[in-house]
Formats: structure tokens, sequence, C-alpha cells
């Protein structure tokens, strides 16, 4: 795993946005997975600063978000479509019908979770999957005691989690119970990560990270078996490693 040591939240953003501008404008039809939360707020405005200054465009990236919550459509502003329609997609040139995420609202919850496998299987397969860390080592929303096997499928979302999340709901007990994830597996096989880590929120995990043997109670730790894994991190977020 590389190491990128940024200032602040501000520069590993930029650097994060760096990486991924390089990608989609070296490669012809780049997939990209996607992340939402807190940590690619950052990355998102450098993309659209960047749209918008002419200095790349988006009209052949394919994009795969990594989850999506169990039960809110497009319309909800808590669901990750409506977080990617706001933050990213409705400001940069991207054909939004090339843009996926799994289908939280799908009656049929199990047969969603294999479409959306082979959709990006038919993809080609991620060129380069972006991605968050979870306090508790999550990643996706694979949360401890996943299997490194596992593919995307359907969680019942840790207490943690939903109470990490809770700050963007009006109370903890309106966020989901469940969510459909892109597996272990299916994040191991894009050909690069990007890992984004900032805050002060995030050292402890961070360092767990850095230290921990590959381990299915810290699911983050696979990343190690990955060989082509950058990790972004600002000093808040490495300040426990001092
Ligand atoms: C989001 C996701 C999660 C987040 C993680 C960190 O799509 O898959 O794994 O990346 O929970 O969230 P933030 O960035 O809000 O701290």
């Amino acid at each position: 795993m590389r190491l990128i040591e940024k200032e602040t939240y501000q520069e590993a953003s930029i650097a994060a946005s760096q990486l991924l501008i390089n990608l989609v404008t070296q490669e012809q039809d780049p997939v990209i997975g996607l992340a939402t939360g807190s940590t690619p707020e950052g990355l998102y405005k450098q993309l659209v600063a960047n749209y918008q200054a002419g200095n790349v465009s988006f009209t052949s990236v394919k994009t795969f978000n990594l989850d999506e919550y169990v039960g809110l459509g497009p319309e909800h502003p808590n669901s990750y479509y409506y977080y990617m329609a706001q933050k990213l997609f409705n400001q940069i040139n991207i054909n939004q019908t090339q843009t996926h995420l799994p289908n939280g609202q799908a009656v049929d919850l199990a047969s969603e979770c294999k479409v959306y496998e082979h959709l990006i299987a038919n993809a080609g397969g991620i060129d380069l999957q972006i991605l968050g860390l979870g306090g508790n080592g999550h990643i996706g929303f694979n949360e401890p005691g996943t299997s490194f096997q596992s593919n995307t499928h359907v969680v019942q979302l840790d207490a943690s989690t939903r109470a990490a999340n809770a700050r963007f709901f009006e109370s903890e007990a309106a966020v989901p119970a469940q969510a459909i994830t892109m597996g272990i597996n299916t994040i191991m096989k894009s050909k690069e990560i990007l890992l984004i880590v900032t805050g002060n929120g995030k050292a402890k995990a961070l360092k767990q990270l850095l230290n921990q043997e590959k381990n299915e109670q810290f699911p983050a730790s696979v990343l190690h078996e990955h060989g082509n894994v950058t990790i972004i991190a600002d000093q808040a977020a490495l300040s426990e490693m001092k």
C-alpha cells in the first residue's frame, strides 16, 4: 500500500482528484467505483471545479457506487442516489445512463445484488475504486465479520455505523437498518483502489489498518492483499501514528 500524506483535508481532496482525473484522461472508457459519506465530498468539489475550468470531461466515464440504503428511493435526500446527483452527477457532463447505484427499492434484493455484480463485470470491471474508511474498519458497508469472499449483498448495518450516519438523518432510528453493498471480493477485483482517510475521527482506524494483518474482523485489512492501493491521508487522520 502506498501512503500519500497531505497536510489538510483540502490538500488530500486535491490529490485524490488529480489521481482520478489522470485516469479519466488516460483511459479510453474508464470505469470508476464511487463512495459517498463525508470523506469524498471534497474530492467531488474538486472534480466539479476541474470540469468547470475545462480541465476534464466525463463523457466516456462509467461509474458504480459502492452502496445504497435499502428502502430509500432516488428522491429521498438521504439516499446515496440523491447524494451523487447533487454533489457530482448533476454538475458534470457525465452520461447519467452510465452511472450506477444498487437499487435500494428493488422488490427482490437478492436478484438486484446479482444484477449489480453482472453489470460491473459486463463493464469490464472497475479501473479505480474510491473508498472511505469506517471507524470500525468497514469498507463499503462491509461490517466487521464480513467474508472476504463476499460479492454484492444485503447487509444489516452495525449499531456503530447507524450511529455514525445518524448525523445525516433526523434521528438514529431513522437510519435504515439495511443496505446493499459491493462485497469485499467485488472491491478487491478493482484494478486500482484509492482509500481516502481524513479527520481525527479516523486516526485510530487508520493506525489499525496500517498495523493490522489481514483479519475479517477489520474489513479494510484485506487491502494489504491488493497490489495497487493508494491511501491518501491528512495529518489529522495520521495523528495517532506520530
Ligand atoms: C460510503 C461507504 C462507507 C464510507 C465510510 C466512511 O459509500 O461505503 O464505507 O466510506 O462509512 O464514511 P465518512 O466518509 O462519512 O466518514
